[in-house]
């Protein structure tokens, strides 16, 4: 993942202690954002003030979840996006009531379970991660319609205006931006469509230019006109297809025609007194929450501390179980039986259990998954809304990688996902996340690619209590996570909690990955003599949370320092 910033001023923030000159000076933690009514916490400032522009008009949570969806669509198109997909998790204060819009992005009809293999069934490089094939039908114009249209109160208009005019008039190019455009500029520039729109005579915007995008806007002002028929049946549809067919992608008008967004029930457990509702199927991330929680409750994290060689050994130990059974079992729903009670139960979890030695590490090659149907009954983007009712949002939308598969639909300014390569292409071989999987995230046609985006919901005493997300692929399940033990278990505010260094295990590679400077080199000869696989990241998700206070009802936010992450309360 593109990092704007680095991990350092987290964790200068995260630090308890300062260093000036020689002395050490107690520092208070970083402290969250505070607000009495709603709050929106997102990776942009503009689309976290549209957000709270919106609850401020007297809109709902939902309401402004979809307009600071399409805001970074046009303020962070690296992630934000029309041509994406995602999960969104939504629940209302009153009745308790919970539900998840799935619109995760699907094969096309003409996709081929082989379709990335060579003729002698090697993988072909890049074909599921860059350019027209990689690219899978879209969900993200249909999901935010289906939220605003059940569960909002005002218009696509309503809601679709200041992204529209921040697309028509554009925005100042920030420096972070202006960094991620240059990353990016080479592979750009092999797309006529794309550098026509992010490089400006062939070089990337620089800070303080003005950045438009005329034709995204005329393709807002339809969405907001005729709703998401413009896009599947309509003018956009047919300059989606026109551009397959420059290409060589698959996509064609009857796969957009048929697209549909869907409700689906969120996965629910507990967690030492909080009720935890998460993403289902065809995402793993919800499951695979719950399952860490599971296998993690019977320890008592706090006495042994945050990032100490036993906490990370015992959460990492955890890691390789769940996502042993991630890879064997999960994938979409409409294709293929899932054990999701058996994975999500407590016994379950006792029984793997006695596979967690906590004085050695375990080899990945000596942990397969379970069986849990015995106890049958990884540029992404996360936000977080509360409106002043207490109605919550947890929103996690992506291209997949950076740009997605950077291609632009020319006329219509907007980039095409490269969610393909979220299937397993062939068994055992590692995705761009170094993920694998087998038949389960084989892929057919019109089938979902499994994700492990994980909004999340948290609720004390049946009142809400947290929303938190982040983007980060694999690491995605590992850092919510690591989010919620550091509140739980560690004592943190959720400022502190976003922030902390962070680490992650996915059973494969068997590495144990870290965030670079983060843990001292006592801690990591500990790690390196129980045997694990010691790998530096430069940093790993973007977590942005609100927390609610369960005696004041006050609502404190958390944004990410890794990149530019910004809460906004009023
Ligand atoms: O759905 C998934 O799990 C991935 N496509 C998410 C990708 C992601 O988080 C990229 N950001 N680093």
């Amino acid at each position: 993942m593109q990092r704007t910033k680095t991990i350092i001023s987290g964790l200068i923030i995260a630090s308890l202690v300062i260093f000036i000159g020689n002395t050490i000076t107690p520092q208070e933690p970083p402290q969250p954002v505070q607000a009495t009514h709603g709050m929106v916490v997102s990776t942009n400032r503009l689309a976290s003030e549209v957000g709270v522009e919106i609850l401020k008009k007297g809109g709902n949570a939902v309401d402004a979840a979809v307009a600071t969806a399409f805001t970074l669509a046009v303020t962070h198109p690296s992630a934000g996006n029309i041509g994406g997909g995602g999960f969104m998790l939504i629940r209302w204060a009153d009745t308790g009531k919970a539900v998840l819009v799935d619109y995760r992005e699907e094969a096309p009809g003409r996709a081929e379970r082989d379709m990335y293999l060579d003729e002698k069934g090697e993988i072909i490089p890049d074909a599921s991660t860059l350019g027209y094939l990689a690219i899978g039908v879209p969900g993200t114009p249909a999901g935010l319609d289906l939220a605003l249209e059940r569960y909002g109160t005002m218009s696509l208009p309503q809601v679709m205006a200041p992204a529209i005019k921040l697309a028509e008039e554009g925005f100042e190019v920030t420096q972070p931006f202006s960094r991620s455009l240059e990353g990016y500029a080479k592979i750009f520039s092999r797309f006529p469509s794309t550098s026509a729109i992010f490089l400006k005579n062939g070089k990337p915007y620089q800070p303080g230019e003005v950045f438009r995008q005329p034709d995204l806007a005329r393709t807002l002002r339809l969405i907001a006109k005729e709703g998401p028929t413009a896009f599947y049946k309509g003018e956009i549809a047919r300059l989606i297809v026109q551009e397959m067919e420059r290409g060589g992608g698959l996509i064609t008008l009857e796969d957009l025609a048929s697209y549909q967004a869907y409700i689906r029930e969120p996965v629910r457990g507990n967690y030492r007194g909080y009720e935890i509702l998460s993403a289902p199927p065809p995402s793993s991330g919800g499951v695979a929450l719950l399952q860490l929680l599971n296998l993690l409750e019977e320890f008592d994290l706090s006495s042994m501390g945050h990032n100490t060689p036993e906490s990370i050994s015992l959460m990492v130990e955890a890691e390789k179980l769940v996502y042993a059974d991630r890879a064997e079992y999960l994938g979409d729903p409409r294709f293929v039986q899932i054990p999701v009670q058996g994975l999500i139960s407590k016994r379950y979890a006792e029984d793997r259990l006695k596979k967690i030695n906590l004085s050695h590490a375990t080899p990945s090659n000596q942990i397969t998954h379970g069986i849990p149907t015995l106890y049958e009954s990884e540029e992404t983007t996360h936000f977080s809304v509360v409106d002043s009712k207490g109605n919550a949002v947890a929103n996690t939308y992506t291209l997949n990688g950076g740009y997605g598969s950077k291609v632009v639909v020319e006329g219509a300014g907007f980039l095409l996902n490269n969610e393909m390569d979220d299937f397993s292409s062939k068994p055992g071989f590692p995705n761009m996340y170094g993920l694998i999987g087998g038949e389960a995230n084989a892929i057919a046609p019109h089938k979902r690619m499994l994700s492990s985006m994980t909004p999340t919901i948290l609720l004390k005493d049946g009142k809400l209590f947290m929303v938190i997300g982040t983007p980060g692929g694999s690491t995605i399940i590992t850092t919510v996570l690591q989010v919620i033990l550091n509140v739980i278990q560690h004592g943190m505010n959720i400022q502190q909690a976003v922030a902390a260094p962070r680490v992650h295990h996915q059973w494969t590679p068997d590495f144990l990955y870290y965030e670079r400077d983060t843990l001292s080199g006592e801690i990591l000869k500990t790690l390196l003599q129980r045997g694990y696989q010691l790998k530096e990241r430069r940093s790993i998700g973007d977590a942005h949370g609100i927390l609610v206070d369960p005696k004041t009802g006050k609502l404190w936010g958390g944004a990410d320092p890794r990149m530019d992450g910004v809460a906004v309360g009023y």
